[in-house]
């Protein structure tokens, strides 16, 4: 017998991944966090039609794709090991918008030319665009002063050093892109396979959400470390765990119920729209994570005003999805660790919404490890970087074409 498949059919009846509806929610003002959600299957086959239980979501194709269509992927990078750069870059899903912003040293060796280089050759054998550029360029910084957006320039008069500075000129980036999601993605991970399935997870949770100002952060559900007795696969790591202690403090010091909804305080693989992105204020370096949920809740938490009143009537989501894949990314030693660590702890203490007893842990929490210095009294507060809304993103463009590379 011969069986004839109508392959638009087929198409459009497969299915991507298999997760998760959200379990729990922390409900905060206009905010809703949403409790950690599992993928079930990475692949979950041909939908057949038959109904899926209430509790699991089927994300199709389809609608995956045409997700990452309007998705830029960021990908900051300083120094890294240009393999892991190419195999970051072989995870990312054709159809979206590939945005490397580089702080890479371009002396004694250009590492920026090397990127460069490398991401050219990429191109062209997978047919791809793409972005490329050095957040401290100064054509960069002539298009952010003709545009009034100032906030990320240091005293040099270039876009400072920093994590958070390379992200926002990412969204930059994306809004002159006209797409609509930005997603985030570190350069030296080691799995080209975990990378897609970030991406993956990105776009199903925006396919879930139910409002335009949305944030999906991964959770990972080991990050393996070296041991004498050879991989150990841990679920914490040490900076996390002390960011999303004092963040669910935060919230259930105005719920008044404890909470461990905050599992991925410092999650740099994440994605949001750019309606929410443009509304946020961002916090400088490595504070850039924990801030956008401390931002979020000083915004749309319902306890200080906000002019953002669409948001407001719409809802702004946060997701959080566990990942099946390991994350295996380059050890950055001791020091760097307690930079995250303070400098986590600071954007939490400084906030506006921050009470006093919560002040007292933090500080409690750093002095008992050690982490501040000599005479220091308290952790530092962040740099701020302000939301980018009202830029002229025409003018913007059309000054730093001059300044930008675009690799084809
Ligand atoms: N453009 C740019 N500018 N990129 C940078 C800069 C900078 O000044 N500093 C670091 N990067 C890049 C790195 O090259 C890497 O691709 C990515 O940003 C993350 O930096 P790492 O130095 O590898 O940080 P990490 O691995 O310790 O921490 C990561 O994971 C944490 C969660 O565990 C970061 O993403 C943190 O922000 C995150 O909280
Ligand atoms: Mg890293």
């Amino acid at each position: 017998m011969l069986i004839i498949i109508n392959n638009q059919n087929v198409f459009s009846n497969a299915t991507t991944m298999k997760l998760d509806l959200p379990r729990y929610t922390e409900r905060f003002g206009a905010t809703s966090l949403h409790g950690v959600q599992r993928v079930y299957e990475l692949d979950s086959g041909f939908d057949d039609g038959k109904s899926m239980s209430e509790t699991l979501m089927k994300v199709g194709n389809e609608q995956i794709s045409e997700i990452e269509r309007k998705m830029a992927i960021v990908i900051p990078i300083k120094g890294e090991r240009l393999r892991l750069l190419e195999g970051v870059l072989s995870g990312v899903p054709h159809d979206c918008l590939v945005i490397i912003v580089s702080n890479s040293p371009r002396q004694p060796v250009d590492r920026y030319m090397l990127e460069k280089d490398a991401l050219q050759q990429f191109n062209k054998f997978v047919g791809r665009n793409a972005l490329i550029l050095h957040q401290r360029d100064p054509g960069l910084s002539e298009a952010l002063n003709e545009v009034g957006y100032t906030s990320m320039l240091g005293p040099d008069g270039v876009v400072r050093s920093g994590k958070a500075e390379g992200m926002v000129l990412g969204m930059l980036l994306a809004k002159m892109a006209g797409k609509e999601y930005v997603g985030f993605i570190d350069a030296d991970n080691y799995v080209p396979g975990a990378v897609n399935e970030y991406v993956k997870i990105f776009a199903s949770g925006i396919a879930m959400s139910k409002t335009p100002y949305t944030m999906v952060r991964v959770s990972w559900i080991y990050k393996p470390k070296m041991s004498e007795t050879g991989l150990y696969f841990s679920k914490w790591g040490r900076v996390s765990e002390l960011t999303n202690q004092h963040l669910n403090s935060l919230i259930s010091y105005y719920t008044g119920f404890e909470t461990e909804v905050m599992r991925t305080g410092n999650s740099g693989e994440h994605c949001m729209s750019l309606k929410l992105a443009e509304l946020l204020t961002f916090s400088s370096g490595y504070s850039i994570e924990p801030y956008e949920i401390v931002n979020v809740l000083e915004e749309f938490g319902g306890i200080i005003p906000t002019s953002y009143q669409d948001a407001m009537d719409k809802g702004v989501e946060v997701m959080q999805v566990e990942t099946r894949n390991p994350h295996f990314h380059e050890d950055k030693g001791e020091d760097h660790l307690k930079e995250m660590v303070v400098a986590s702890m600071g954007s939490i203490y400084h906030s506006k919404i921050c009470p006093p007893k919560l002040r007292e842990k933090i500080l409690e929490s750093l002095r008992t490890r050690n982490m501040l210095e000599e005479g220091q009294q308290e952790p530092p507060a962040p740099v701020k970087i302000d939301p980018f809304k009202d830029i002229d993103i025409r003018q913007f463009a059309k000054v730093l074409s001059k300044a930008s590379t675009y690799a084809q």
